[in-house]
């Protein structure tokens, strides 16, 4: 016996079809498809306004498709988008955090869990991402790399299932990419599936099943 946890993430087998979304006049995604298994990452690389966070919000149930088929684990996920929003973790391209409230505030704020198990999250996030110093400085006093790791750990303090990271590494150095990079691989290992988009093939290739270009 080891005292080490083994934590298996709940399966969850996502499988996007002909997923189609336009603004107005602007067709921003047309018939995207796109199968991701338990514990696989898929990098999403592309130009500006290729509709890459179009597709990740899709994917992420917080904006509906005009039409197109989502199915995790074979069910509907737009009919139990409630449920399944709970089990995504959903990193936004511009960070979703308020500034005027330190950032240990805007984690808790995220937290679906408990008191107890929302500030074990807070800890093991806060060492894995070298936030200790700066948790309780309100978040408009934090340097873009600091805000960008507060607003990553804000999309995982719920233990995701399953993780969509809209450029994650945007702003961060390369120690703290790094670091990021390590923590979500190891996700990755207990079997938490990603999709996540970079401007940048090479934050992704070295650890991803595959890359999609649009
Ligand atoms: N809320 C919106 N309202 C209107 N048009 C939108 C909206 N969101 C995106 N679009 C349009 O959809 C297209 C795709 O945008 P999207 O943000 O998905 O691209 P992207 O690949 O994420 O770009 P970037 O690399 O710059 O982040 C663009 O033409 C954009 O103008
Ligand atoms: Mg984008």
């Amino acid at each position: 016996m080891t005292s080490e946890k083994s934590i298996a993430a709940e399966k969850f087998d996502l499988k996007a079809t002909k997923i189609c979304k336009s603004y107005g006049g602007t067709e921003a995604v047309k018939d995207f498809n796109l199968t991701i298994l338990s514990g696989e990452v898929f990098g999403l690389i592309g130009d500006n306004g290729t509709g890459k966070s179009t597709i990740m919000r899709v994917i992420a149930l917080i904006d509906r498709m005009d039409s197109g088929e989502i199915l995790i684990n074979g069910v509907d996920a737009c009919e139990n988008a409630k449920h399944y929003r709970t089990k995504i973790g959903y990193i936004p391209q511009a960070n979703a955090l308020i500034e005027e409230m330190t950032a240990i505030d805007n984690l808790k704020l995220f937290s679906l869990l408990d008191n107890k198990a929302t500030a074990e999250k807070i800890d093991e996030l806060s060492k894995a991402f070298d936030m200790d110093r700066f948790l309780h400085k309100k978040v408009k006093h934090l340097s873009g790399g600091m805000a960008r790791r507060v607003n990553i750990a804000a999309g995982l303090i719920n233990s995701p299932s399953f993780i969509v990271a809209d450029e994650p590494f945007t702003g961060l150095d390369a120690t703290q990419r790094t670091k990021v990079i390590g923590y979500l691989e190891n996700l990755a290992k207990e079997g938490v599936g990603q999709l996540i988009s970079s401007h940048y093939a090479q934050n992704l290739e070295s650890w991803s099943k595959s890359i999609i270009t649009i």
